[in-house]
């Protein structure tokens, strides 16, 4: 039974974890447990202790009974200090919330479902407090809508999704990803103290900078073993997080949408949902913690499911805005050859867009470039045995463009206040009904025309001057209607084109979370497509999302010190793709490709569905490996760097994981047949050199 109930509290079970809150007798919603799955449901605790040392409430009149309790889901109420989830203004000025618990509901279903009700002790506010239990994933999923039950509108300054509690009294280390345009996701690491650390996005996506991620552990944690708290906030806007340690012992993150100039008018009758947050819990180290994350998202999320992805090829890095139906068919006929799937056409192909300083808005094909449309080009590359794919970037509007001059009033400004551009273009205003309306039937239309089956969708600057003159409600709303507006666009042509997959971009990987990956099936990573930078970005990337999301390309950076084969060996860690310039590719180079690229179809499906362990983390020493192992145990690859010039080289000696401890193996490379428990104890050398890297299949080699 995934949800109990049992003196006063719930019990949320999944297949190895536990997760309990209960009713206090001050009426409050408490936390009560978060760990693993314990034998009886008397065995979970029951009311919360509230004494502190012998002697309760001692610091009162200081901090009330609420400073001492874990509450689910504080509100701004009461002599209390810490991170409140909700902050309301009433219409007659009375600023803090106070919620009183009326019933709970339990849905049963694929997913099962605890709602909670809760209302204010005198104003005709609502709030529901909903809990998913994902029980083979070990995720629980939380959010909250708040709807205004009365005649008067309510400000609403913060409503956030969850606030997550870690076991009292421990001492707890926050890991999560942070980074900036080409350096996204980079793994920090750092103790958690008392007070309260702060990551966020205030930039309109959910940012290169961090990520709304997080996972938690008591310090000895490693890849294999350990505790960890993990989770993420699936929302692809502004959003905040608080890792947060009361004087009381109680460290908790909170997370949801940010409330930095941000207010939200709920109108009589209306509603408002927070994002879904995602936690889980696992003993299992972070290698364990990633792979709850990459099956629920594989299984669950991704829009075609655990498909796997195509090879591509996309001429960006080698052309630039410099595209054409002849140059493209060139290119085309090349990565054919190779054996490329998927030919992309990126940025460059639409009315008049020569550079960045002009044409967004303007989605159709350059008369110019290609005089007869883009159907000839797409059947020549369908004719050579590859789908077809173009790259978009519909949320933006360059002031040089027949859409800005029809309609200046749709890009996101002050009047007052100059526009200030980022690579020379503006922000269409989302939030608006109208400009969804527009870029659908625009986009909907290029899909409908054309024999399109892949989308790349960029977004390339963020947010400044973030005016909306004639909102419908606040015009700090604009945070949440504008990526709103982003998701409906992008539902609506799904809907319509459902053969289509979709990649999220933003200028590489500013928008990558739970909440797009609903929509698009991959991400582009980083703009950075060194293979040096690569393993760490892709290291980081991989904390939360599967290999199967994770689009990366063999181009020309790093070619001045790291080989060919290295470059192909970490794309082949994620979706492999190239973006090089084919043109100027020696024989062997194109030779060397066709092997890769068939290596790579080969172990395709071990790589994008099955698990994923970090053998050797980049983050930490020059020599990185990783490994992917297909669910059924048979077949597995191991793929090893050192991105270093080493003189000598020390021995690299790599324990494999994730292998049946019974079964035989072969390991590429070696002659040997051994058990798994046999390979992942006496590990396996790799006589890797400096700038140097391998790939080793792994056979199944016990009788069938
Ligand atoms: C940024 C993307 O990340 C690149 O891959 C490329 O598509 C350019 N935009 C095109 O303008």
């Amino acid at each position: 039974m995934p949800i109990q109930t049992h003196a006063n509290a719930w019990i949320l079970e999944t297949q190895q974890t536990a997760y309990v809150l209960g009713l206090h007798a001050s009426g409050r919603l408490v936390h009560l447990y978060w760990g693993p799955k314990l034998p009886f449901v008397s065995d979970y605790p029951g009311d919360h202790q509230w004494t502190i040392g012998s002697r309760p409430l001692e610091e009162f009149p200081f901090n009330g009974p609420d400073m001492f309790l874990r509450e689910e889901y504080p509100t701004s109420a009461g002599i209390k200090f810490v991170e409140p989830c909700l902050k309301t203004r009433f219409a007659d000025g009375v600023r803090d919330t106070q919620l009183q618990f009326e019933q709970a509901e339990i849905l049963s279903g694929a997913v099962p479902e605890l709602r909670l009700y809760l209302r204010d002790t005198v104003y005709p506010l609502r709030l529901v407090l909903h809990y998913r239990v994902w029980e083979a994933y070990d995720l629980i999923e939380r959010f909250v809508t708040l709807t205004n039950e009365g005649d008067t509108p309510v400000a609403v300054d913060r409503l956030w999704s969850a606030q997550w509690h870690f076991p009292l009294g421990g001492h707890y280390y926050f890991n999560h990803l942070n980074g900036r345009w080409l350096n996204e996701f980079q793994l920090l690491r750092e103790p958690l103290i008392e007070g309260a650390k702060v990551v966020e996005s205030r930039r309109l996506t959910t940012s290169h900078h961090h990520n709304p991620w997080f996972a938690v552990d008591r310090g000895t944690t490693t890849e294999d073993q350990g505790e960890v708290w993990f989770g993420a906030l699936a929302w692809s806007g502004n959003w905040k997080l608080v890792a947060e340690v009361t004087e009381f012992a109680s460290t908790r993150i909170s997370l949801g949408l940010n409330d930095w100039d941000f207010s939200w008018r709920l109108d009589p009758g209306q509603s408002l949902s927070a994002p879904g947050s995602l936690a889980g819990y696992t003993a299992q180290g972070f290698g364990e913690a990633s792979r709850h994350f990459h099956d629920y998202v594989r299984e669950t999320i991704l829009p075609h499911g655990n498909t796997p992805h195509k090879v591509l090829y996309n001429s960006w890095e080698a052309t630039l805005f410099n595209v054409d139906e002849e140059s493209q068919v060139h290119f085309a006929e090349i990565a054919a050859g190779m054996g490329v799937e998927l030919f992309v056409m990126d940025d460059g192909w639409f009315h008049r867009r020569d550079s960045d300083h002009a044409a967004l808005g303007d989605w159709w094909p350059d008369e110019r470039k290609f005089p007869n449309g883009l159907a000839p080009l797409i059947k020549r590359v369908n004719d050579l045995g590859m789908d077809f794919g173009l790259w978009i970037e519909p949320e933006m509007v360059s002031p040089d463009s027949e859409l800005y001059r029809a309609h200046p009033d749709w890009a996101i400004h002050y009047p007052t206040r100059p526009r200030t551009e980022g690579r020379h273009q503006l922000i269409l205003n989302l939030g608006k009904p109208e400009v969804q309306d527009t870029l659908i039937a625009l986009l909907d239309r290029l899909l409908s025309e054309n024999n399109i089956a892949f989308i790349k969708w960029d977004m390339n600057r963020n947010v400044s001057e973030p005016g909306w003159a004639d909102a419908p409600g606040d015009p700090r709303e604009i945070w949440v209607r504008y990526v709103q507006g982003v998701y409906r666009v992008w539902d609506t042509l799904r809907q319509r084109h459902p053969r289509v997959t979709w990649q999220s971009c933003s200028g590489g990987g500013g928008r990558a979370d739970l909440e797009i990956l609903r929509r698009a099936d991959q991400i582009w990573v980083s703009d950075n497509t060194n293979p040096a930078s690569r393993l760490t970005i892709q290291a980081g990337f991989s904390h939360l999302f599967p290999a199967a999301t994770l689009e990366s390309w063999v181009t020309d950076m790093g070619e001045d010190f790291l080989p060919l084969d290295f470059r192909f060996h970490v794309s082949m860690c994620g979706v492999l793709g190239i973006g090089a310039d084919l043109r100027k590719w020696s024989d062997e180079d194109i030779t060397a490709a066709r092997k890769w690229i068939a290596l790579y179809k080969e172990l395709r499906p071990v790589i994008q569905q099955g698990d994923c362990y970090r053998l050797l983390s980049p983050f930490e020493q020059p020599f990185s490996a990783v490994q992917y192992v297909s669910k059924d145990k048979t077949a597995g690859v191991l793929f090893a760097f050192l991105t270093h010039r080493l003189d000598p080289v020390p021995p690299l000696i790599v324990y494999p994981r994730g292998l049946e401890p019974e079964r035989l193996y072969r390991i590429e490379g070696f002659e040997d047949t051994r058990s798994g428990t046999a390979w992942m104890n006496t590990g396996i050398a790799l006589g890797l050199g400096s700038f140097s890297s391998t790939v080793r299949r792994i056979w199944n080699a016990s009788p069938a």
